[in-house]
């Protein structure tokens, strides 16, 4: 069932306490990626919500959405659009700076690989503040892409991320 296979993805994700500073309970996605059925069950998940919503761009944020993104990506037969940090990307881009708890990062995406009117869900393995999937949905909404949905494997609700995402639904497995 949906709620067992919930159950086994929450339980093989490992909380380090004070990583990477003290206070941080850091959720750790790799031992979900030791356990082949954990991880099926997560991308399952995802491709059974977004499989007929005529989704065509996957986009995935650096780091971990590039695990997550791409095999969703793939079973739902949508493009793979890496959302990446300063720098990384060679050919022209247009980037998005947002806001951290202290001072600000920047968000950079292809030129030419999405174009306007295109249905984009955006990935990543974590939303805590939710200004990385601002900027995401800032990013998009420039050049005239819909952000149907945005998907995590893992929410930090006490952190209210969800409320800066303005209109885009977000989808989580485990909160
Ligand atoms: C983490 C996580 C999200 C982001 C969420 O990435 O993977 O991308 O933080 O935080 P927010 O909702 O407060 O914006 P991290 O900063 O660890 O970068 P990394 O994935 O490149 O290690």
């Amino acid at each position: 069932s949906t709620d067992d296979r919930i159950s086994r993805i929450s339980s093989s994700i490992r909380v380090i306490p004070d990583f990477p500073k003290p206070g941080i309970m850091f959720q750790d996605i790799t031992t979900l990626l030791l356990d082949p059925m954990a991880f099926k069950d997560t991308i399952d998940l995802f491709v059974e919500r977004y499989k007929d919503k005529n989704i065509n761009v996957v986009a995935g944020i650096e780091a971990r959405g590039f695990i997550f993104g791409p095999p969703i990506a793939l079973a739902i037969g949508a493009k793979f659009v890496p959302m990446r940090k300063p720098k990384k990307l060679p050919g022209e881009v247009i980037s998005e700076e947002y806001s951290l708890e202290y001072g600000t990062d920047t968000m950079e995406m292809h030129v030419g690989a999405v174009q306007a009117g295109e249905r984009a869900l955006v990935v990543d393995d974590l939303i805590a503040t939710g200004g990385t999937l601002s900027a995401a949905i800032r990013l998009l909404g420039r050049v005239g892409v819909d952000v149907v949905e945005c998907a995590c494997v893992i929410e930090l609700p006490e952190l209210k991320g969800r409320s800066r995402l303005g209109d885009k639904p977000l989808f989580v497995l485990v909160s």
